[in-house]
């Protein structure tokens, strides 16, 4: 058969609700037109992000009864143990309550101020959590990476010329370890391949520098890898992930993502001692080592996850669902980074709306139509989360893109909402030359897209 189904069938329904394009105008103006403010009854179709937002499995939901709420040693933990170590191969887990947690912890145990942390591209609460214990996180994404249009299998690679030239010039002490993004979410969802996973940790192990993987999206990018790189084409997505991990020394994992579950995260690693190290930072803000801030239940949904999660017809509806959004767009004329990524299409915003500046915020404009025209909610990856603004002169600089992206929930909607999202996407682009830009009204010193207000410079009416 050709046609790729959704690989489930339904048994509880959430209800969402329809609003006119006033209340929309309403509500965007109440929120400040920044669409984090806005309460998600008031969105149709909710693409803001793919994480924590997964729809849970019968089986998750079981296992949810199952959870044991001991403070200490719950079975629960040691069943997301062995899950972990199963699925990726590393001796010390230790449970977070989220990705950002297991950053914080890995940087503060291997950083000190003035280091650098390498990546192909760190995500925004990586990059804040390398700075926040005073090292720098450098990107060293390939050029195809940075050039939206171009298609390329593997546009999450790193430069591994870059990294090499790096460790020359800072020296091995400088940098503590570096570190891949799988997919590369700030940079369009796009896959790291096999060969670039070797090289990179060719490159750390000639200079033994501990390499760890941000493995988010890991199950996403191993069936990239098993599509698009040659030689994988037979392997399973499970071996194909356990290869990635037998090249590192640690993860990090939000497993709102690719652990199908609602919360939770850990990080992991084959070193005793930093393991050591780890589990008495967590005790002091996320609790004891065999829960983290999790409750039993959330680890038992996290276990059966991580297993769901590399169904091949699982992933396979995935990535058609991914596809089909971004290449019936692209055909429409829309500028997406292209290929389409592994869990959100891009639309380049700049191309989209050219004669919106990047200092006008283009990513922004398109974010605040597309709720306007369906209720769709996006969110921004450009100037406003990635720009910066001087404290001293007050001087706004742009990203190096503007993106704005739709991020699928998993298991959420069907191919119906997903025509209703072309559909709404296309009816913007008809009337794209008419828009104008925005600018910031209120922004905080970090991560100012979550809080930050604005208003525009057209008429939204
Ligand atoms: N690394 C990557 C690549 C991410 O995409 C995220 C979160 C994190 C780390 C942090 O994990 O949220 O559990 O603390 N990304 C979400 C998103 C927020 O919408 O892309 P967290």
């Amino acid at each position: 058969m050709r046609t790729i189904i959704e690989p489930f069938r339904i048994k509880v329904v959430e209800p969402i609700r329809m609003t006119t394009r006033d209340e929309r105008l309403h509500l965007l103006r109440e929120a400040g037109h920044n669409v984090f403010l806005l309460r998600s009854e008031d969105v149709l179709l909710d693409l803001l992000t793919d994480s924590g937002t997964s729809a849970m499995s019968a089986e998750q939901w079981a296992g949810m009864m199952r959870g044991d709420e001991s403070y200490a040693g719950s079975p629960s933990y040691y069943r997301f143990e062995e899950a972990v170590r199963e699925v990726f191969g590393f001796q010390y887990v230790i449970p977070t309550h989220q990705g950002r947690a297991a950053e914080r912890i890995l940087f503060q145990t291997l950083c000190s101020p003035g280091d650098m942390v390498p990546s192909n591209t760190h995500f925004d609460t990586t990059r804040a959590n390398v700075e926040a214990v005073g090292a720098r996180a450098v990107d060293l994404l390939v050029p195809e990476g940075l050039r939206p249009s171009d298609v390329h299998p593997f546009k999450g690679n790193m430069d591994v010329a870059r990294l090499e030239a790096l460790i020359q010039e800072e020296g091995v002490d400088r940098i503590p370890l570096v570190m891949l993004t799988m997919t590369n979410n700030s940079g369009g969802g796009q896959p790291v391949s096999m060969a670039n996973v070797r090289a990179v940790a060719e490159v750390c192990r000639s200079h033994g520098i501990p390499l760890y993987v941000d493995a988010c999206r890991f199950a996403e990018n191993a069936y990239l890898i098993k599509l698009r790189e040659e030689g994988f084409e037979d392997r399973s997505v499970r071996e194909i992930a356990l290869e990635i991990f037998s090249w590192a020394d640690g993860c990090t994992m939000s497993a709102k993502k690719d652990g199908l579950a609602n919360i939770g995260g850990f990080v992991a690693t084959r070193d005793e001692e930093l393991a050591r190290q780890q589990r008495n930072l967590l005790i002091l803000t996320e609790g004891f080592p065999t829960y983290g801030g999790l409750a039993g239940r959330d680890l038992e949904a996290i276990a059966i996850g991580l297993r769901e999660v590399l169904e091949e017809d699982y992933l396979e509806y995935r990535l058609a669902s991914v596809r089909y959004l971004g290449e019936a767009i692209a055909a429409g004329g829309v500028p997406i980074v292209q290929p389409p990524g592994g869990h959100a299409v891009y639309i380049d915003a700049a191309a989209f709306l050219p004669h919106v500046t990047p200092l006008e915020l283009p990513g922004q404009t398109l974010v605040a139509e597309l709720y306007l025209e369906g209720g769709i909610r996006g969110v921004e990856v450009g100037t406003v989360m990635f720009g910066r603004r001087d404290p001293e002169t007050g001087q706004e600089s742009a990203a190096p893109m503007e993106l704005v992206r739709l991020a699928l929930p998993r298991r959420v909607y069907t191919q119906s909402h997903v025509d209703y999202m072309v559909e709404a996407i296309l009816a913007f682009a008809q009337r794209r030359e008419r828009v104008g830009g925005f600018r910031f009204t209120y922004q905080a010193p970090v991560l100012r897209h979550f809080t930050a207000r604005f208003e525009p410079l057209y008429s939204l009416a």
